[in-house]
């Protein structure tokens, strides 16, 4: 089943999330358009709300007055999105107001102490249950620290900036690899001092709050992944993305394509708020492996279940190494990846930080296990399009944690 046809896909996740966030702290009006519609962003959305951020939507657009934060009524339910619940404490230890945060079990069960310690080490009075959630955050003066980061986490890291900003001095955090710098350019887009050199990012106070602003969000490239992949795995296929954010620290996916042998072209480039955007056209080749290498990963860390869907399908061997972090994202992604790609019939072995998978290898369908986790859901339907017989999900409506959408422009895809 090829796929064929041009689509503008919904906003980025991580942009849409810095974005009601940068815009609550605005007492001016601000406008969001092409926000994600994952469940993430409602969960989001809905702890701004408590916290005092007012919003309406008007068809595309969403019309946001942040500014005068208080302190919730209620906990703040961060349902299954691990950037809500990273960021967040950042964001309300800035804020100088009590909340305290929960999450849906997949959440509860995720590592919190990553965010939690440097927090305190700024100053904040925040604790956790045994370094998961609920965590719960009291004012406190906070002041700048220098804080390496044990691991690439974007989430870490912007959690630090919105504490920055509000912190005495100056916030800087050095990173062991690049990871994904939404949050320094929308700030540093906003007026906010930031500074950059190689991986390491510095935040200066600011008692400004920022102006007003209108952003058009860039469609999701871990969205279009998946339609990218399979188009990649099936002849004749011929996708246009427009309007598809193309920050390198998140276009690893797409050279991981090219690297494959994919036709990977650039149409267009602009910018919005300093996000690099562009048109990206999709075409299949013969595929060969890849070898992923740990300094690679943060740039596609959500695209390795297609990495190894793909791979199964690829020349050769192909390699991942330093991807441990897929163990604690919304399930054990690795452990997802292998036993449901080994009952497909690929030659996959896995490792504590990675996998190996030998093709091509021809795959049958199965009865996928999600784990309830919706890049997994929305990996294993791109698998099912060049498997032979049925594929089934035990859940496919996970897929709306980022992209509710994704069945219908798939159909959408295919039937072109
Ligand atoms: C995200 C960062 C990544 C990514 C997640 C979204 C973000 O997590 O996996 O889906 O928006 O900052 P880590 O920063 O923990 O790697």
């Amino acid at each position: 089943m090829k796929l064929k046809g041009s689509v503008a896909l919904p906003g980025d996740k991580s942009l849409s999330h810095r974005a009601l966030m940068l815009a609550s702290l605005s007492r001016e009006r601000s406008v969001i358009e092409n926000l994600s519609s994952g469940q993430d962003i409602i969960s989001t959305r809905d702890c701004l709300e408590n916290c005092g951020m007012e919003y309406r939507q008007d068809s595309q657009w969403l019309n946001i007055r942040g500014g005068h934060l208080k302190s919730p009524f209620v906990p703040l339910f961060c349902g299954n999105s691990g950037t809500t619940a990273r960021m967040l404490p950042g964001f309300i230890a800035g804020q100088k107001i009590f909340a305290t945060l929960t999450g849906d079990p997949s959440l509860s069960s995720r590592p919190m102490n990553r965010v939690v310690e440097p927090l305190r080490e700024m100053g904040a009075d925040i604790s956790s249950l045994q370094g998961k959630l609920p965590v719960s955050i009291h004012p406190a003066a906070l002041h700048g620290i220098e804080y390496t980061m044990p691991v690439a986490s974007a989430q870490v890291k912007s959690a630090l900036l919105f504490a920055g900003i509000h912190a005495s001095g100056k916030t800087t955090v050095h990173q062991p690899i690049l990871s994904r710098d939404h949050t320094e350019i929308l700030m540093s887009a906003l007026g906010y001092a930031i500074t950059l050199s190689g991986s390491t990012v510095t935040v200066s106070q600011s008692d400004t709050p920022p102006a007003g602003f209108h952003f058009r969000v860039p469609a999701d490239p871990s969205s279009a992944a998946f339609f990218a992949a399979g188009a990649a795995m099936v002849h004749e296929s011929d996708v246009i993305f427009k309007h598809l954010a193309v920050n390198p620290t998140r276009f690893g996916f797409f050279s991981c394509l090219e690297q494959m042998g994919v036709r990977v072209e650039i149409l267009d480039r602009w910018s919005e708020l300093r996000e690099p955007v562009a048109d990206i056209r999709i075409r299949p080749d013969h595929l060969h492996a890849v070898h992923i290498l740990p300094e690679t990963v943060p740039a596609l860390i959500d695209e390795l279940p297609l990495v190894a869907i793909l791979a199964t399908q690829a020349e050769g061997t192909t390699i991942v190494e330093g991807a441990g972090e897929l163990r604690v994202k919304e399930s054990d992604r690795l452990h997802a990846i292998t036993t449901n790609l080994e009952k497909m019939g690929a030659r996959i072995t896995e490792f504590q930080e990675g996998f190996r998978i030998t093709g091509p290898t021809p795959l049958k369908g199965i009865h996928v296990e999600t784990y309830h986790d919706h890049r997994i859901a929305m990996a294993f339907k791109i698998a099912g399009l060049i498997s032979d017989g049925r594929t089934t999900l035990d859940d496919s409506e996970c897929a709306a944690i980022s992209f509710p959408e994704f069945q219908n422009v798939l159909n959408y895809l295919i039937q072109n």
